[in-house]
């Protein structure tokens, strides 16, 4: 099985200049990025491999998809997208990124996990689909309030594949 995890802002951004368009990880989000993730497999391009502050992710296996890399140290280097698929036949792959293996990824996934930063920054990438216009319908959805963890609002979403 294979699911798409995420944050965007309120206009979709994803990425600017290498890096988050809010700056860091929000802690939040991190959490609940660890609480799908820990022990499991994750996936994700060359470029998020090297804009990871600490690689690779500690306590789960991690894929970097990559033409051009001779290694990886602590990941496995992957060169083609069905090395991913194949893995995600017997197990729950989580791709983590970015916005070219999340558009690569769109016919294959089954879930989509979707942080939304109540807030606008200013990006270079987006994430690259609409979940609801490519059948997939959230099944549940959670908002956190800003505080200690977050200085924005953040809205927490399952989304899965209709059908
Ligand atoms: N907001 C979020 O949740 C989030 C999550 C992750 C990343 N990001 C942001 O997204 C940005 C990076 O995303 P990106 O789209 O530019 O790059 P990316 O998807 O992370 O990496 C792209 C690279 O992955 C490799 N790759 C991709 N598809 C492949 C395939 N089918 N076969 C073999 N290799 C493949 C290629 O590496 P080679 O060139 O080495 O061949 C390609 O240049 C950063 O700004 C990062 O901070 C945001």
């Amino acid at each position: 099985m294979l699911t798409l995890i995420w944050a965007e802002d309120a206009l979709g951004g994803i990425g600017s200049q290498g890096g988050l368009p809010w700056g860091r990880p929000i802690p939040a989000d991190m959490r609940w990025f660890r609480r799908w993730t820990l022990g499991k497999t994750v996936a994700m391009g060359r470029r998020t491999w090297e804009s990871l502050p600490v690689r690779p992710l500690a306590d789960r296996r991690n894929l970097v998809l990559s033409r051009s890399l001779a290694e990886a140290p602590g990941a496995e280097l992957v060169r083609k997208l069905q090395a991913v698929l194949a893995c995600a036949e017997s197990e729950e792959v989580f791709v983590i990124g970015g916005a070219s293996l999340f558009a690569a990824c769109k016919p294959h996934a089954s879930r989509l996990l979707r942080t939304r930063i109540e807030a606008e920054f200013a990006a270079d990438l987006w994430f690259p689909f609409a979940p609801e216009q490519e059948g997939y319908a959230c099944v549940a959805r959670e908002t956190a309030l800003p505080g200690e963890d977050s200085p924005w609002p953040l809205v927490f979403e399952v989304w899965e594949r209709r059908g």
